[in-house]
């Protein structure tokens, strides 16, 4: 190999390298910046085991610990939770709040909506522990 194509190849991958780290800033960025709801409020309510009046003593945090099993749900078009379809992220949220922490449905374009998905929506991709399974998955109610 010439030392011309070693210094053309390294160039390349150089440059693919910053570029992928600045793709990778950018993304962060982004997705902060473009949420509305209060993502504190939210991680609040997500811990809360009277969130919308359930009586479980169950908070979503207790079968979701930091998250966990949420990290896809922002961008997903259709849910599954225990054999029924929701097709929103507010569907979903709302259907475990009936079926999982027994509470009662909450409007959808609530504040209390608008935290809680601003917080699920921070756990998107997040890598979660493997010490922290989500708990009591598919067992539930
Ligand atoms: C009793 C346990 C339990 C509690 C408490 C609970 N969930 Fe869930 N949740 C589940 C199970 C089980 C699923 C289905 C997950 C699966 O099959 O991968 C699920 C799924 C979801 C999904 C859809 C995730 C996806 O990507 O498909 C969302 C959103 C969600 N829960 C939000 C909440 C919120 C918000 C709360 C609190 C109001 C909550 N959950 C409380 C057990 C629970």
């Amino acid at each position: 190999m010439t030392i011309l194509m070693r210094i053309i190849i390294c160039m390349i991958v150089c440059g693919l390298l910053s570029t992928a780290a600045f793709a990778a800033h950018e993304g962060d960025v982004g997705s902060a910046a473009f949420l509305s709801g209060d993502i504190e409020k939210g991680m609040m309510l997500f811990k809360d085991t009277k969130f919308a009046g359930a009586t479980s003593g169950k908070s979503c945090n207790s079968c979701h610990p930091d998250g966990k099993g949420l990290e896809k749900a922002a961008d997903k078009k259709e849910f599954n939770i225990m054999g029924k379809k929701q097709t929103t992220l507010e569907e979903a949220v709302n259907f475990c709040i009936e079926m999982a922490i027994k509470g009662k449905a909450i409007d959808t374009r609530s504040d209390q909506m608008t935290d809680i998905v601003a917080y699920i929506k921070t756990l998107k991709g997040k890598k979660m522990e493997k010490e922290k399974p989500m708990k009591e998955k598919g067992t539930a109610y």
